[in-house]
C-alpha cells in the first residue's frame, strides 16, 4: 500500500511507510516495555513483515520508528485493524491518532464496507471511539476444564445451517453480540452463511435438536475456544459440557469461551460447570461502517 508524503508534526517529518525486515530491531525495541515484555508484536514480526495480502505500517519520525499497525483484509469487504503501538517516548503526542485516520483514509479508499478490532486497553478504546468506532462487544472471557467420559458435541455439515440459524437467530441475548462473533483475529458476521463457513471447516457445534450451538475459533493455546454461542436452557447446558468432554479428548486443557458481557447463557455456563477467567479486564470489539 502507499507510502505517504513526509507531513510536518510537531518539529519533525511524519511519514507512514511499510515495515521493512530491517525494521526488526527497532520494533523489537519499541514492545519491549509494552504489556511488561509480553506483546506479541515480535512473535509475529516475520510472519506480517513477509505478508503481502495485509499493510504492515510504520510511522516513521525523522527516519525514526516511532509507531506500527496493521490492516488485513479477512472476509470479503472487511478488514481487521490490529498491532497498533506507538513508543513509550513519543505517547500522548496524537500519532496513534493520525496512523489510525491514515488506515481508515486507506480502508475507504479501498472500498472496504467496514474495519473491525478487538482492544483490551480502555486508553486506545477512548481513541478508537473518537474516529467513529462503534463498541459491539464488551467481553468476558469464561473458563471451563477438560472433563473425562462423556460424548463430543455433533459436528453439523453446511448444508444444515440455514435450518439450524432459523432455530436459533432468535435465541436470548443473541442482539449483545453486536451482528459479529468474538474472533479476536477477525470478527465475522453472525448468521446463516457463517454458520455454513464454519460447518465447512468443522468448526461448528450443535446441542440436542439443534437448539444450541457454538462456534469455534483457532486457538492460542492448548485449549478449545469458542467465539459464538446460542440458544438456551438444557440444550445449550449439554453443548457446553460437551465441549468440555471434546477437550479431554483431545488432550485440550480446557473450553474457553469469550461472551459479551451479561449475556443470559452466562447463568448455563456456570450451571455447565464453566468460571469466570476475567472479572475485572476489558475486552472489546469494535466496528467502523465505511459504506452506506
Ligand atoms: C494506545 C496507544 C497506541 C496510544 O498511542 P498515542 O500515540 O499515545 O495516542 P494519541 O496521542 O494519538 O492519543 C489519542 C487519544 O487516545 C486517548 N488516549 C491515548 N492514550 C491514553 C491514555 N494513556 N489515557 C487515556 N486516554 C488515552 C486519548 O483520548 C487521546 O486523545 P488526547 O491526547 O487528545 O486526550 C499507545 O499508548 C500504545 O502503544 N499502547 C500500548 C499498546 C496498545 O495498547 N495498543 C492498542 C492495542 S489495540
Amino acid at each position: 500500500m502507499a507510502t505517504t508524503e513526509p507531513l510536518k508534526f510537531r518539529s519533525g517529518d511524519l511519514v507512514i511507510r511499510p515495515v521493512r525486515p530491517a525494521d526488526r530491531e527497532r520494533v523489537i525495541e519499541l514492545c519491549r516495555d509494552i504489556w511488561d515484555g509480553h506483546d506479541y508484536v515480535p512473535r509475529v514480526f516475520d510472519d506480517w513483515v513477509s505478508d503481502s495480502g495485509s499493510a504492515f505500517q510504520a510511522i516513521e519520525l525523522d527516519g525514526t520508528v516511532v509507531g506500527l499497525q496493521r490492516m488485513r483484509p479477512y472476509a470479503t469487504g472487511l478488514l481487521w485493524y490490529e498491532g497498533l503501538r506507538v513508543a513509550s517516548s513519543h505517547r500522548r503526542e496524537g500519532l496513534a491518532r493520525h496512523m489510525l485516520q491514515s488506515a481508515i483514509a486507506e480502508a475507504r479508499e479501498q472500498n472496504f464496507r467496514e474495519v473491525r478490532l478487538a482492544t483490551g486497553n480502555p486508553a486506545a478504546a477512548k481513541l478508537f471511539e473518537e474516529v467513529g468506532f462503534v463498541r459491539l462487544q464488551d467481553d468476558r472471557w469464561w473458563k471451563g476444564m477438560r472433563v473425562e467420559g462423556g460424548e463430543s458435541a455433533r459436528i453439523p455439515g453446511p448444508s444444515e445451517a440455514d435450518k439450524i440459524w432459523a432455530a436459533i437467530a432468535s435465541s436470548p441475548g443473541i442482539e449483545l453480540w453486536g451482528g459479529v462473533t468474538a474472533d479476536f483475529r477477525g470478527a465475522q458476521d453472525v448468521g446463516a452463511k457463517e454458520l455454513s463457513r464454519l460447518a465447512g471447516i468443522g468448526m461448528l457445534r450443535s446441542g440436542p435438536g439443534g437448539r444450541a450451538i457454538v462456534g469455534l475459533r483457532e486457538p492460542w493455546g492448548n485449549n478449545l475456544a469458542v467465539a459464538f454461542v446460542a440458544g438456551k436452557g438444557g440444550a445449550l447446558r449439554d453443548l457446553l459440557l460437551a465441549l468440555r468432554f471434546e477437550a479431554d479428548a483431545d488432550g485440550l486443557d480446557d473450553v474457553t469461551v469469550a461472551l459479551p458481557r451479561n449475556h443470559p447463557a452466562g447463568d448455563e455456563l456456570r450451571a455447565s460447570g464453566y468460571d469466570f477467567a476475567n472479572d475485572d479486564d476489558t475486552s472489546y470489539v469494535y466496528g467502523l461502517k465505511l459504506s452506506p
